[in-house]
């Protein structure tokens, strides 16, 4: 797979730490995949990976929902419209987006929420959908805004206003009937307390989680983004995941 050269059609603010990237880019894109961006930075040679947050394939346009965490996304939120990416993607397992008539819940932790957008966009037809999402600053909701606003949405913040619940997003899962399927993204602590919850509800839910890890190569040739299933066997998240049962990666 080749890098190639995308344009940034628009670059936006939507707190503090977020924003959301634009592209124009003519890739194959699954829901849950990421993609790895080269920085135009000389000083930092790896290439970032963040998941792909939506793609319309009519437009070609990518949209990314970033947090600045270091100097890599911090530059990347600088960039302005008119300048270009090198990127290549879509990388990696995804979450499987060809149900039909199943109860669906969607779960983000702060840009964990990310992938839960193309996935909403690619299963609200034929299923039933629920958003669930959790923020640290509920002024971060206003990535919301860029789904469906018909869906069944519900989020937390850490700093409560008005709008929200305080506390995490698993506590609205307590409000839930079972679902077939639960969607993943976010802190890992928060995707095994999903997983608990599951296993103490006696819920039959399938659970799949996408996985964080520092990576070099993305494709899967490095196995310098390792983690440890059930049985300690190493599985590259570039490859073999990101995204992966609860059942296979999680010690309940
Ligand atoms: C499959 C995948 C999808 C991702 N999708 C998104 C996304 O949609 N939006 C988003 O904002 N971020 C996403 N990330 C995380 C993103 O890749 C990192 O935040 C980014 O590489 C940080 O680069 P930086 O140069 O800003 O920070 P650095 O200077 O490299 O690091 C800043 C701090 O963040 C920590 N950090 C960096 N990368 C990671 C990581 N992968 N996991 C845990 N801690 C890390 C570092 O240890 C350090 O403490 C994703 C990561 C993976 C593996
Ligand atoms: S990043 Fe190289 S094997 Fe995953």
């Amino acid at each position: 797979m080749k890098y190639i050269s995308a344009p940034i059609l628009s670059n936006t603010a939507i707190s503090p730490e977020l924003f959301v990237m634009e592209l124009k880019a003519d890739i194959p894109i699954k829901a849950g995949q990421f993609i790895m961006i080269k920085l135009p930075d000389n000083a930092r040679i790896l290439p970032r990976p963040i998941s792909v947050f939506n793609y319309d394939p009519s437009s070609k346009t990518l949209s990314l929902l970033i947090r600045k965490r270091g100097a890599g996304s911090e530059l990347l939120s600088t960039l302005t419209t008119g300048s270009s990416l090198d990127i290549f993607g879509g990388l990696g397992k995804g979450f499987d987006s060809t149900h039909n008539n199943k109860k669906i819940i969607l779960m983000g932790g702060g840009e964990g929420i990310a992938p839960m957008l193309l996935c909403s966009n690619l299963l609200k037809e034929h299923n039933d959908i629920t958003i669930l999402a959790g923020f640290r600053h509920e002024v971060e909701s206003s990535c919301l805004d860029y789904f469906d606003q018909d869906l069944d949405i519900s989020y937390t913040a850490l700093d409560h206003q008005e709008q929200c619940a305080r506390g995490f997003v698993t506590d609205l899962l307590d409000n839930e009937s079972e679902p077939d399927y639960i969607y993943t993204c976010g802190p890992i602590p928060m995707m095994e307390a999903i997983h608990r919850m599951i296993l103490a509800k006696n819920w039959n839910t399938l659970l799949f989680a996408s996985m964080e890890s520092h990576m070099a190569c993305g494709v899967g040739a490095c196995m310098g983004c390792t983690i440890k299933n059930n049985d300690n066997k190493p599985l590259r998240v570039c490859s073999e995941g990101p995204v992966f049962s609860s059942k296979e990666i999680f010690h309940v």
